[in-house]
């Protein structure tokens, strides 16, 4: 499968990062970088000291520093650490970012490869709107994109109704959702990344598994599950951008309900993943639940073979 990250890393991006580079059928070709969890400088840094980590091929291009309507959430420090990998104080990477923007990468690559890319979106979805905004044909050319965003029918996380991601820029979410050009489009939101409940004997497994990229999981993790302990009481995190991954090539291992789609962009609500009845919306397929036990083992499986 020839897979593209969009991500804003963040420790729960890394995970999925480690996943894909592990995983013998995904060639990770780019990681498109977004504001979010950090700016997009330190989204930027952080992507591309991931890949230097591993010597991954995977090349790394800059998105966009801001939503497109709404001013910019601050970054969430409180979640995943002051620049994103939890306490943990990393090198600047000596490799740097390609010339062209994430939303022309996409543009351009999916012209290159119609029908053949998976694009696998874990951030806001700010790079993707706008590579639609600027060629509408560019959903359709995907083979598939798959989305970590929005709720359904579990509660969300920064409001009663919203998921983060939809949250952090929801006229780019509305974009992607709503936009009516044929394609396969598949979210997996909190009904099923807050089911399954990651916690430090699993990042013990990871770093057992995998002296280095486990181990550094396992550090910036503590800081992370320690944000959910706090939250919630619980010592265990949401296992978010990983299972988004995972259904880029396990559609199998989750429950898929099919709806025509929108976004709250205003109000009290802002951010909320809304079913759609009109007849002509265009359809997407949303992960409402899944097999935790079997997305947490493959995801320990598959991340545990790197180095
Ligand atoms: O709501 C979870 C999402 O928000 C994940 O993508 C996480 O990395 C944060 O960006
Ligand atoms: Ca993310």
């Amino acid at each position: 499968m020839k897979l593209i990250i969009d991500t804003d890393p963040g420790v729960d991006d890394a995970m999925a990062f480690y996943y894909a580079h592990a995983h013998p059928q995904i060639e990770l070709l780019a990681l498109t970088t977004i504001f979010g969890n950090v700016t997009i400088d330190d989204a930027l840094r952080n992507a591309l000291w991931l890949t230097e980590s591993v010597g991954a091929a995977t090349k790394v291009h800059r998105g966009a520093a801001q939503p497109l309507s709404i001013p910019p959430n601050p970054p969430a420090d409180f979640v995943h650490g002051p620049r994103g990998f939890g306490g943990i104080i990393i090198n600047e990477p000596n490799r740097s970012a390609e010339a062209l923007s994430a939303a022309d990468y996409l543009i351009s690559i999916t012209r290159k490869h119609p029908g053949e890319i998976t694009l696998c979106a874990v951030g806001p979805l700010t790079n993707v709107a706008l590579a639609i905004q600027k060629d509408p044909q560019f959903l359709s050319r995907l083979q598939q994109l798959v989305i970590m965003g929005g709720t359904l029918y579990a509660k969300g996380n920064v409001s009663e109704t919203a998921e983060a991601n939809f949250w952090n820029d929801p006229h780019a979410a509305h974009i992607v959702l709503s936009a009516p050009q044929p394609a396969n489009v598949i979210t997996v939101g909190l009904d099923i990344t807050d089911k399954i409940e990651f916690t430090a004997p699993d990042f013990d497994r990871l770093a057992q598994a995998s002296p280095k990229a486990g181990e550094f999981l396992k550090s910036i993790g503590a800081f992370y599950l320690q944000f959910y302990q706090n939250r919630s009481g619980k010592a265990t995190c949401s296992l978010h951008d990983p299972s988004a991954v995972i259904a880029c090539l396990h559609p199998e291992f989750f429950t898929i309900e099919t709806h025509g789609l929108s976004v709250a962009m205003s109000g009290d609500d802002i951010g909320q993943m809304q079913i759609n009845t009109a007849v002509n919306a265009r359809k997407s397929h949303v992960c409402v639940g899944g097999d935790v036990a079997i997305i947490k083992e493959n995801f320990l499986n598959i991340t545990g073979r790197n180095p």
